[in-house]
C-alpha cells in the first residue's frame, strides 16, 4: 500500500522508519511518502497557521494551506482515503487498523496547537481517527501509531506466526493475548507455570487458550 502522511515535521518519522515492521516493509509492501506543509504553503515565510476566528488562544492549520498541499502531490483532493488525525475522530481500534492496511493508497494529515480548520475536515478529509481519548500536542505521534499498526498488517512485515494470535485478533475471539514466559524457569521464588515447561504441546495450548483474557 501507498501511505502519504502530510507533517511539519517529516524528520520526525525517521527514527520509526528505521525498526521493525516498518522497515521490513518499507519499499516492499509500504510506499511511506512524508510531505511538508511549509513545503507547498502559499503563505510567506513557510507560515502553515493562523489566528482562530472568534478569538482565543492557539493557533488554527488554515485550509488554504492544506488544499495547496494536496494539489501539489495529487492535483486536487485524492479519490482515495484522507484521514485527519484529531481527538475528535473515530477510535483507532484493531478493527480501525484492519480496515485501513486493506486501502491501496491512504493520506494521513497531521496538525498541531489548536488543530485544523475545520474545512479541512469537511471538505478534504474523507474520515478523522483519534488515537485515544487524550490530547497530544500535534498529530505526528498518532500518525506514527497508525503507520506501526497498519505495516503490522502487512505481509512480511512479521515472522511467521506471530502476527495471528495477537491481542484484539480473530484467532484470540477478539480478547488479549495470554501471559508469556522465558528462562529463567524461577526467579525470586517466581515459578513460570509447570505446563509451560512440559513440553506437552496439547496441554499448553489448552493452556494457553484458558488464558485467555
Ligand atoms: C493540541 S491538539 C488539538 C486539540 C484540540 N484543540 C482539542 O481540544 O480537541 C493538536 C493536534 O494534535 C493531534 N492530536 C492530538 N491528540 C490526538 C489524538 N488523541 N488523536 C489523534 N490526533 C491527536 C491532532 O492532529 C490535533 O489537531
Amino acid at each position: 500500500m501507498r501511505l502519504d502522511v502530510f507533517t511539519l515535521v517529516p524528520h520526525a518519522f525517521a527514527w520509526l522508519t528505521e525498526q521493525r515492521p516498518v522497515a521490513a516493509v518499507l519499499g516492499g509492501e509500504l510506499d511511506l511518502r512524508l510531505f511538508s506543509y511549509r513545503e507547498t504553503t502559499p503563505l510567506r515565510a513557510g507560515e502553515v497557521d493562523d489566528e482562530p476566528y472568534g478569538g482565543g488562544a492557539g493557533m488554527v492549520l488554515r485550509v488554504d494551506v492544506v488544499a495547496a498541499a494536496l494539489d501539489d502531490v495529487y492535483g486536487g483532493v485524492p479519490p482515495h482515503r484522507v484521514v485527519a488525525l484529531s481527538p475528535q475522530g473515530r477510535g483507532l481500534t484493531q478493527d480501525v487498523v484492519e480496515e485501513l492496511a486493506k486501502e491501496e493508497h491512504v493520506t494521513l494529515l497531521s496538525a498541531r496547537f489548536e488543530g485544523f480548520d475545520e474545512r479541512i475536515v469537511e471538505h478534504l478529509c474523507t474520515d478523522s481517527i483519534s488515537i485515544g481519548p487524550y490530547v497530544l500536542s500535534n498529530g505526528d505521534l498518532p500518525a506514527m501509531v497508525v503507520l506501526d499498526a497498519i505495516a503490522r498488517r502487512l505481509p512480511g512485515a512479521l515472522a511467521a506466526g506471530s502476527g495471528e494470535f495477537e491481542s484484539f485478533s480473530a484467532e484470540l475471539d477478539g480478547g488479549l493475548e495470554y501471559p508469556h514466559y522465558t528462562r529463567p524457569p524461577e526467579f525470586r521464588g517466581w515459578r513460570v507455570p509447570d505446563v509451560l515447561l512440559s513440553g506437552d504441546h496439547a496441554k499448553i495450548e489448552r493452556w494457553r487458550k484458558e488464558h485467555v483474557r
